[in-house]
């Protein structure tokens, strides 16, 4: 690797791309974060930001802020050809798993002809504690319309390590890495964890996809994540990820961390603690 040049981290401010953007910084490695709210601004529905944030840099990290949504397989496509035309031939793209849309997302980046490593993650274990559903739990019940379907939640921390160690060592190149954690979980038992985590009772609620999006939209959620989540939760949550995989252990050698010392560790952070009452 270069390391002379920037690595774009796209998304670089969400769960993911923030860790990769520490990581890489703490490597003493120059990082350019694309998002909107950067500088240069990143913006995926306007493509005259595209150019600007691959000027001069090395490799980059490309993950779309919604992969699933019919179209964004063509925008990843798009970007990646236009970033091996850049002269950055060195991509390392994170999406999800299982997903019609992921698949030909991956299609059409390898279709650029770059060097690619590419990540599939299921759920992250980081959407309780850096998501909306930070607030459920808070608030003692996490109602979410996910019956209880297995899941092996990653830990955001083991997918920002793979992806580093994809844009720093070439032997990853041409690697495709399936993330899960080291065990399934049903959102009942993982909700438990979190519970027994912060030593007070907090309980998962089955619910309907309706009822679900009812409630996100009252509690002010952004449309198009409504509509993102419920076909999801809708869709992809019917067990086609009710399985394990190995990637973590392939990239790092290492076992991928378990749910229930992320729960420990966010759980000590405060991050879970009741809101105050205000009192008048
Ligand atoms: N959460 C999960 O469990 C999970 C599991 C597997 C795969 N995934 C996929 O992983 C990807 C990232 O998810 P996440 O949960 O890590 O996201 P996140 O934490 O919500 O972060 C979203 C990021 O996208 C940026 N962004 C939003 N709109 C943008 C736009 N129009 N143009 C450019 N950047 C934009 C945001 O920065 P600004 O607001 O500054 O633009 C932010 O950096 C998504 O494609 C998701 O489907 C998620």
């Amino acid at each position: 690797m270069n390391t002379h040049q920037p690595t774009l981290v796209l998304n670089g401010t969400g769960k993911i791309g923030r860790r990769v953007v520490e990581r890489l910084t703490l490597r003493g490695l120059p990082v350019r974060i694309g998002s909107r709210s950067s500088e240069p601004r990143f913006d995926w529905e306007d493509r005259s930001t595209w150019v600007p944030v691959l000027e001069g840099v090395g490799s980059a990290y490309i993950s779309h802020h919604f992969d699933a949504i019919p179209g964004a397989a063509e925008t990843l496509g798009s970007f990646a050809e236009l970033a091996v035309k850049s002269g950055v031939p060195r991509l390392v793209l994170m999406s999800g798993r299982g997903e019609q849309e992921v698949e030909r997302a991956e299609r059409a980046v390898r279709h650029s002809g770059a060097e690619l490593t590419v990540l599939h993650s299921t759920w992250f274990a980081q959407n309780f504690s850096e998501s909306y559903w930070q607030e459920m739990v808070q608030a003692g019940e996490v109602a979410l319309p996910a019956a209880d379907t297995p899941e092996p939640f990653v830990d955001a921390d083991n997918i920002a390590d793979v992806a580093v160690a994809a844009l720093i060592d070439d032997r990853h190149i041409g690697q495709i890495y399936e993330l899960t954690g080291p065990r399934l979980l049903t959102f009942t038992e993982a909700v438990a964890e979190i519970s027994r985590a912060v030593g007070r009772e907090i309980r998962y609620l089955p619910i309907s996809i309706e009822d679900f999006a009812a409630t996100a939209a009252e509690q002010g959620v952004p449309n198009e994540v409504i509509e993102m989540l419920s076909y999801i939760f809708g869709e992809v949550l019917d067990g086609r990820n009710a399985h394990l995989a190995n990637g973590v252990q392939r990239a790092l050698g290492r076992e991928p961390r378990d749910f229930r010392d992320y729960a420990r560790d966010a759980a000590a952070t405060g991050i879970w603690n009741p809101r105050a009452t205000r009192v008048a």
